[in-house]
């Protein structure tokens, strides 16, 4: 594995990939890996020929200074997890290499998607996704880039700044990796102590009752978040942020409960705040 922290190194290996003739396939994290992360480097290698990943904890997306300087990072470990599953080019910049300049004068502002739910919640946070996603894409060039549905707002987010901004890459997504008992893997797990950590299974048992109103007919949206809702409401650790039912595609409220939905949370539990989502067809 070849560890690459210049972005032109970046570009040269990612270039000589492509020119050997081999399917290029691009992984971006923030590192911290876990189950959910080393899940996209295996679908990666299993269609591709060579697997890049990036580990880059990007400072624009991030609103609050503590919340980027909590944020977990083992780089050691990682480089052997991502060696173990054959990741070959690892692209791991500082923030000097990836803003040089400070930060950019240029920004990817993504649409009105953007500005529902996380982003409503985090002002700002897709923008910084996006202008980071775009400079990996960038960098990388013709490549398949692995997303994961954990994060479903994201994923919409860099679909629709591929297709806008005719990017060459062809985005993958991949399922929600879980633990057993159905928390989403998440970097931010590691920050919850024990009694925290047992309560965050209160999220996906939230989506899962929300599943269950609608496959036992529940009419309208407000009745199946409300149904989320109660289930977070009757964990003491747990606080709610958004429990919603949106159309998979715009994000808005669906105009009916017919076809495909998708069921989005966030709630704090202690002093994390966790992401999850369902995806539910009727
Ligand atoms: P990060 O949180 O490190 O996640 C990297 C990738 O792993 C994302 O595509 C995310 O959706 C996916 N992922 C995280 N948890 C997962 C899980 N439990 N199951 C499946 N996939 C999971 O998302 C980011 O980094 C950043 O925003 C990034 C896209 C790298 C831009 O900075």
């Amino acid at each position: 594995m070849e560890v690459i922290a210049a972005r032109d190194e970046f570009r040269k290996a990612t270039s000589a990939v492509r020119a050997a003739g081999s399917r290029l396939g691009l992984v971006p994290t923030m590192g911290a890996f876990h189950e959910g992360h080393m899940s996209l480097l295996r679908a990666a290698a299993s269609s591709c020929d060579v697997v890049a990943a990036s580990i880059f904890v990007n400072p624009l997306q991030f609103s609050s200074a503590s919340d980027l300087a909590r944020y977990p990072a083992n780089l050691e470990r990682d480089l052997a997890m991502a060696q173990a599953v054959g990741v070959g080019l690892l692209f791991a910049p500082p923030v000097s290499e990836m803003y040089p300049g400070g930060e950019p004068e240029t920004r990817v502002e993504p649409g009105a998607l953007a500005d529902r739910l996380e982003g409503a919640s985090r002002p700002g946070h897709f923008a910084g996704v996006a202008t980071v996603v775009t400079k990996l894409l960038s960098l990388c060039g013709g490549c398949r880039a692995f997303f994961g549905e954990k994060d479903f707002q994201q994923l919409a987010v860099v679909r629709q700044l591929v297709a806008d901004l005719d990017l060459d890459a062809e985005i993958v997504s991949c399922p929600t990796v879980r633990e057993p008992d159905g928390l989403a893997c998440s970097s931010r797990n590691r920050r919850l102590g024990a009694g925290d950590r047992r309560a965050a299974a209160v999220l996906s048992k939230a989506l899962g009752a929300g599943r269950a109103a609608l496959a036992t007919g529940a009419r309208r949206s407000a009745e199946v978040e409300a149904t989320m809702a109660a289930v977070v409401a009757a964990e003491p650790r747990a606080r709610l942020d958004y429990a919603v039912v949106v159309d998979p595609v715009t994000f808005e409220s669906p105009a009916s409960l017919a076809g495909e939905l998708r069921l989005l949370i966030a709630a704090h539990v202690g002093p994390v705040r966790l992401i999850d989502n369902l995806g539910v067809e009727t």
